[in-house]
């Protein structure tokens, strides 16, 4: 019974991860304040594992109950999901967005010090390659400043955590830089519950799909792509899931920093996901195109091999499953997760 703290565990990846680490045999404590997640999400996770796993109502940013977790059970180690993470949002809130994930993580970090918790995995993001020179992105490619603060707020935590191994060499972190997470669990309990209008192209394309909303805007048809819009390395949340457990089984014990691309190692256009979605969903699904949109770039893919090699994680799911999966969850949830259970 390994006690593995999970914050942000309610969220998207925290809660397929928390299921697939119940599966491997680890016991998750999950510690997240439902900021943009709900309690409904346990249900499904105690109905897909058989297993309710342990629930704090709480803040990252709360220095005593982070003390209380610490105390009360033999936490091993921290998988670090908490955090805001659309980018539009933090460039209207850039004091909120610093204060939730790069403070936030400080407190956490701190409690973790006192409590001599010396593990942690952090989520972190494609988006420190900011616009790479080339692709597939390698890890050792440089990170470069971030054009919005929810980027920017990933590098400052990375190089916080890189700087603690520094001075805290028996710390064992984990860096998984992750590419563009879509999909559901297969069975259609779990998926991505996006709040408001969706910022991400997979819940737009299924919100459309549905008849929730009129037409996907495909932002750029000219960029120096195949054919003209971005690309992008979507990667299954089940893979994405079993990336965590595999870094859990081959890195947590290893002291130093470890940083991995977590991708299937190909790219998709906007336009061969919307294909993708049109087949699962066996229907045309309405778009046009429309501008660029500020900050995208064209091309965003990784080399996948040094996680392949060192953690023996390799992408599954094509994408095929993701659309098949994603329709699945959003026909059967059309509302995503219940507010009451
Ligand atoms: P999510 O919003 O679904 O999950 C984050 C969870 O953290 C939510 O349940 C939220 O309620 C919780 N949370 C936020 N602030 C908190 C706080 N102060 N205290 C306690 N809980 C808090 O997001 P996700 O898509 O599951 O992403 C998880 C992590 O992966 C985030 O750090 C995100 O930045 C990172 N990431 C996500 C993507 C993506 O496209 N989804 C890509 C790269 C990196
Ligand atoms: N897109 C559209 N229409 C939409 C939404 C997106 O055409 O309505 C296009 C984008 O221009 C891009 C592609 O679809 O070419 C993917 O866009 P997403 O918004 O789904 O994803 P991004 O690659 O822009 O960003 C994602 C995460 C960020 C993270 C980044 C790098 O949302 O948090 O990957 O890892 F920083």
């Amino acid at each position: 019974m390994s006690y593995i703290l999970i914050t942000g565990g309610t969220g998207y990846i925290g809660s397929h991860t928390c299921l697939q680490l119940i599966q491997a045999g680890y016991t998750p404590v999950i510690l997240d304040n439902f900021i943009n997640s709900k309690p409904a999400v346990l249900q499904r996770i105690t109905q897909l594992s058989g297993q309710t796993p342990i629930m704090i109502e709480g803040d990252i940013r709360h220095r005593p109950t982070l003390e209380k977790i610490f105390k009360q059970y033999p936490i091993e180690g921290v998988i670090h999901f908490a955090g805001l993470k659309a980018v539009g949002e933090s460039v209207q809130k850039p004091i909120e967005y610093y204060e939730n994930n790069v403070a936030g993580t400080l407190t956490l970090l701190e409690a973790m010090q006192q409590a001599q918790v010396k593990r942690i995995i952090f989520s972190s993001s494609a988006t420190v390659y900011g616009d790479p020179a080339s692709v597939p992105i390698r890890e050792s490619f440089p990170t470069l400043s971030a054009t919005n603060p929810y980027g920017q707020s990933k590098l400052m935590i990375e190089r916080i955590l890189q700087d603690v191994a520094h001075v805290s060499p028996d710390w064992s972190i984990t860096l998984l830089r992750y590419f563009n997470p879509v999909g559901a669990h297969p069975s259609g309990l779990m998926g991505e519950d996006p709040q408001g209008i969706p910022n991400n192209l997979t819940p737009y394309i299924t919100q459309v799909a549905i008849g929730r909303r009129e037409q996907l805007s495909v932002f750029g048809n000219d960029y120096p792509t195949p054919d003209g819009t971005g690309v992008r390395d979507y990667i299954h949340v089940m893979d994405l899931a079993d990336g965590h457990v595999a870094a859990l089984k081959h890195k947590f014990s290893e002291a130093g920093v470890h940083i991995y691309n977590l991708g299937t190692g190909r790219g998709y256009s906007v336009l061969e996901v919307l294909k993708a979605f049109e087949k699962a969903c066996g229907h045309s699904i309405r778009y046009q195109l429309s501008p660029r949109r500020a900050g995208d770039i064209a091309e965003c893919w990784s080399d996948a091999s040094k996680a392949a090699t060192e953690l023996h994680w390799q992408a599954q799911r094509s994408l095929d499953d993701m659309a098949q999966d994603c329709w699945r969850w959003q026909t059967e949830n059309p509302q995503g997760y219940p507010d009451n259970v």
